[in-house]
């Protein structure tokens, strides 16, 4: 594991897009895996900035998203696929047909997240998958006790996460209660895997995922498995990890 502690979050989403840049920049045409949430928002605006500034060319790389809600229209503003149009899609100007997220309105949702799994090995896998923490160490939407051979599947959210995700709506009430997410072994499978945290209320759950047990209760502990794995945290996030 390569664990890099940045000063401050705006450092660590700098880091965090040239890692992104130098990957693309060597193959233009790679797989990358995103997440949504507050965390990465930093990395795709540096993202969006060095597309400006040609320092890096997304027009040829394909993206699949981590996850997406069931029961909100594609349309609602809190949607990850409106969320990922507003952060990343328009901002680097990618097109339709180069990006992925799973349809959290399609009548089956187990049906779509095999069709979603199944897309993501016919083009060869995930280059370089990106994620998140939760505050209960969910990755993507993968809960406390969901085992390491999960493939893309349809969830339902833990009330902790959908409180955590409440501040993105008007009420806790609007928090949709099922998504569908890529497994823990579609995300294991990424050839990289780059995980970001920020901020005090990371420090413990990204310290017990990367130094305590490997165990379905903190599913990001199953990322310590994974051969090539970079950790970018600002200083609160990384305060509790001993190394
Ligand atoms: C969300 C997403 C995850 C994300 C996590 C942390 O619910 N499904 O992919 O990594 O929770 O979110 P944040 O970055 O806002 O703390």
């Amino acid at each position: 594991m390569n664990m890099i502690t940045c000063n401050t979050s705006e450092e660590a989403a700098q880091v965090a897009a040239q890692l992104v840049i130098d990957r693309v920049n060597a193959k233009p045409d790679a797989i990358l895996g995103l997440p949504t949430g507050g965390t990465p928002l930093g990395m795709y605006a540096a993202l969006a900035k060095a597309v400006r500034e040609k320092r890096v060319d997304l027009s040829a790389v394909t993206t699949f998203n981590l996850d997406e809600y069931c029961g909100l229209p594609v349309s609602h503003p809190e949607s990850y696929l409106t969320f990922m149009t507003r952060n990343f899609y328009a901002p680097c100007g990618l097109a339709a047909a180069q990006t992925h997220i799973p349809d959290g309105e399609a009548a089956d949702p187990d049906a779509e997240a095999l069709a979603y799994d199944n897309a993501i090995r016919a083009i060869g896998g995930i280059d370089l998958q990106v994620l998140g923490i939760g505050h209960n160490g969910h990755i993507g939407f993968n809960e406390p006790g969901t085992p390491p051979d999960a493939r893309t599947h349809s969830v339902l959210l833990t009330e902790q996460t959908r409180r955590a995700n409440a501040r993105f709506f008007a009420s806790l009430d609007e928090v949709p209660t099922r998504a569908i997410t890529m497994g823990i072994a579609t995300i294991l499978e990424a050839r990289e895997l780059l995980l970001l945290a920020n901020g005090a209320d990371k420090a413990d759950i990204l310290a017990a995922a990367l130094r305590g047990p490997v165990t379905p209760d903190n599913p990001a502990s199953f990322l310590q498995g994974h051969p090539r794995l970079t950790v970018i945290a600002d200083r609160a996030a990384g305060a509790r990890i001993v190394s």
